[in-house]
């Protein structure tokens, strides 16, 4: 049956609003006894790997950032995330005992496919994470995971890329046998993301004084936080059609500062404890050159003065800040497009599912 957008003017905030029951019907489906199930010949055949390649485009791609971080931290396998259409055709030198993770929302992507024929071609055994079940990601690799976001209609991608960084928290920690804290943690935290999808005329407000009118803007943060940067950016870009660029903030000196006039937007993610401080330090150095700065901080690491102030993630729930970020990013991107009269699900020239290299 089609999809209805039902009382919402767009698809993309409809899907915005979804996220925390994403994050619930992920908790249900992959939680047994409180503990996360994953088919056991799954996790044996990536246990016996040196190494995960995570392979994916676009939005895609940004959650296999974030993804990467807790195959290491939780699981210890050493863990990089690649672009699709790089890999296919210049890819790194490959571990004795590499393992491939491909995910998608659509399970079609042309880039995608490419490498997981290549590494198909090469015996090394894969994982398609996928939204769409029974595509071609999914069939044609050895194992498949549901990222289980519901259908995805608007062009630019939101619980999708939510529901990836969510399946592969959950995978990895299954790697790592088990997290017993971990079910309350994230049923916390989809709590919390109820609470930023609640406070969104914050957001549009700041959409409204800071975005709409601007010809570019820039995301920074550190750590985590850089990788968020990337998906922002994107975000921000596809829908809005503004110049926007995203990095991480120690990399502002060496280049994007020049950029920097009177009234330039430049918004700072901020949700890791260890590089706050620094983060902090290079906003306030756009601001010296006339820099208009928005704060979007978890709420331990923040102060009154900040704009987007998201629940406290305090100790090791730190490494959840990107999802808890997500919302904002999304938000800010969504009400900066309408704002701008845009067709927010259709933005031009691009497609939801690309199926050419
Ligand atoms: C297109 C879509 C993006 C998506 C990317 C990868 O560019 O517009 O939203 O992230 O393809 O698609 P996939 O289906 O593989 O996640």
């Amino acid at each position: 049956a089609a999809v209805d957008k039902g009382t919402y003017p767009f698809f993309m905030l409809k899907e915005i609003d979804e996220q925390a029951i994403v994050a619930r019907n992920l908790i249900e489906h992959y939680f047994v006894n409180g503990l996360p199930q994953i088919d056991e010949k799954i996790l044996s055949a990536i246990k016996q790997a040196d190494r995960l390649y995570i392979v994916a485009a676009g939005t895609s791609y940004h959650a296999a950032l974030i993804g990467r971080r807790f195959f290491e931290k939780w699981a210890g396998i050493s863990t990089e995330a690649h672009i699709a259409s790089e890999f296919a055709y210049d890819h790194p030198l490959i571990s004795k005992k590499p393992f491939f993770v491909f995910i998608s929302q659509s399970g079609e992507t042309a880039d995608s496919i490419q490498v997981l024929d290549f590494i198909k071609k090469e015996h090394y055994p894969s994982l398609t994470l996928a939204n769409v079940m029974n595509s071609t990601l999914t069939r044609e690799a050895d194992f498949a995971l549901p990222i289980l976001a519901g259908p995805e209609i608007a062009v630019a991608s939101t619980k999708a890329y939510m529901a990836q960084i969510l399946t592969q928290v959950i995978l990895a920690a299954a790697l790592a046998g088990g997290h017993d804290q971990l079910q309350a943690e994230l049923s916390r935290l989809a709590i919390d993301l109820q609470t930023v999808i609640d406070g969104q005329d914050k957001i549009k407000e700041l959409a409204d004084t800071y975005l709409v009118h601007a010809d570019r803007a820039f995301y920074i943060g550190r750590a985590a936080d850089a990788d968020v940067t990337l998906e922002a950016a994107l975000k921000l870009k596809e829908i809005s059609y503004t110049l926007v660029e995203g990095f991480a903030a120690g990399e502002l000196k060496h280049g994007t500062i020049s950029l920097i006039e009177q009234n330039t937007p430049v918004i700072a993610l901020i949700s890791q404890s260890k590089t706050a401080g620094l983060t902090r330090s290079n906003l306030e150095e756009t601001m010296a050159r006339g820099a208009k700065a928005m704060t979007i901080v978890t709420k331990n690491l923040a102060s009154s003065d900040d704009d987007i102030i998201l629940p406290a993630l305090n100790g090791e729930m730190e490494m959840f800040g990107p999802i808890l970020e997500a919302v904002p990013i999304q938000l800010l991107a969504y009400y900066t497009s309408l704002g701008r009269k845009l067709d927010v699900d259709h933005p031009r020239n691009l497609a939801k599912s690309v199926t050419v290299q």
